[in-house]
């Protein structure tokens, strides 16, 4: 994993990170999976990378999501950036959700920490997680068989993810929208309505955005691109806009927010068209 040399990041996360993630571990777990072809499986080839997301590094690793480096370290270190403890601030999510949902969509899934806990707390629900990373979903995938989980993953965008209307009565995103642009964050909430069946809902675990505008040394140290904007920014109000009711955020630990939403009888949002299709490799896929 190549990061560039004058970044926080390298300068003192870095050599930290060195010092308490196991190496051979990340080793041994890099050497068990055959990236390339379990990447190249999983992707969708009409998805096209927008220009926020692949010219961008996250956590300052060049390359950002688009590297098996990011996905096989991804893990060890975000165990030590969820204080006071990761399991508690992503059980919040779960707690949070005031249905039985039957189909679940968590988006920016990542490597599925959030999506297996989903599926563990509605055994009987079918359950997606979408990335826009192929190397992020192979370590999802990886670790949803180790568990003995059945959950589906797709390589796609959140804010266009070419699923039908209202085909999900639940919709996640866990540290999705400090990653991106707050333009992206209204369009993926925007989407969420749009996947929602009536009464579903959507739930957005992330930073706590009054908390990051008091601490910017915070904002500094992560170096993630978008992440001052996301803090400027309020989820409720953008829930608000994209048409939820019941909007609601609640503080975790003072890090972390969970906004919670439901797609109300009678929206006045405003709706984006169904995309099209594309079946590829049998799955149906949304054109880029
Ligand atoms: C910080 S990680 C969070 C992963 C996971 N949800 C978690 O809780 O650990 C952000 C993830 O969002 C994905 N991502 C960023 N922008 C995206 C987009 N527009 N559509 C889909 N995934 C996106 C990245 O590839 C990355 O895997």
């Amino acid at each position: 994993m190549a990061a560039r040399t004058d970044t926080i990041f390298e300068r003192f996360l870095a050599p930290i990170a060195k010092l308490v993630i196991n190496q051979d571990e990340l080793k041994r777990f890099h050497d068990s999976i055959d990236w390339e072809s379990a990447s190249d499986r999983l992707s969708n080839p009409t998805v096209h990378y927008p220009a926020y997301y692949s010219s961008q590094n996250f956590h300052g690793i060049e390359g950002g999501y688009l590297t098996i480096g990011a996905a096989v370290s991804y893990d060890p270190i975000t165990q030590y950036a969820l204080p006071p403890n990761e399991q508690w601030v992503r059980q919040a999510l779960i707690d949070s959700v005031q249905s039985k949902p039957r189909r679940i969509l968590d988006l920016g899934c990542g490597t599925g920490s959030t999506t297996l806990l989903l599926k563990k707390a509605f055994p009987d629900a079918e359950v997606i997680g979408l990335d826009l990373s192929p190397y992020m979903l192979v370590a999802a995938e990886h670790k949803a068989a180790q568990a003995g989980l059945e959950i589906q993953w797709r390589h796609g965008l959140a804010e266009q993810t070419g699923f039908p209307n209202a085909s999900f009565d639940l919709v996640t995103a866990s540290l999705l929208f400090h990653e991106t642009p707050t333009a992206i964050a209204k369009n993926i909430l925007r989407e969420c309505h749009r996947l929602l069946t009536v009464g579903g809902e959507v739930l957005i675990l992330d930073g706590n955005q009054k908390s990051l505008r008091q601490t910017e040394w915070l904002t500094d140290i992560f170096e993630e691109p978008y992440i001052r904007d996301y803090a400027q920014g309020s989820t409720d109000a953008w829930m608000g806009a994209a048409g939820f009711g019941r909007v609601q955020t609640q503080d975790f630990w003072l890090l972390h927010q969970v906004t919670h939403g439901v797609k109300a009888i009678a929206s006045q949002s405003v709706e984006f068209s169904t995309p099209n299709f594309e079946q590829v490799n049998g799955k149906q896929w949304a054109m880029g």
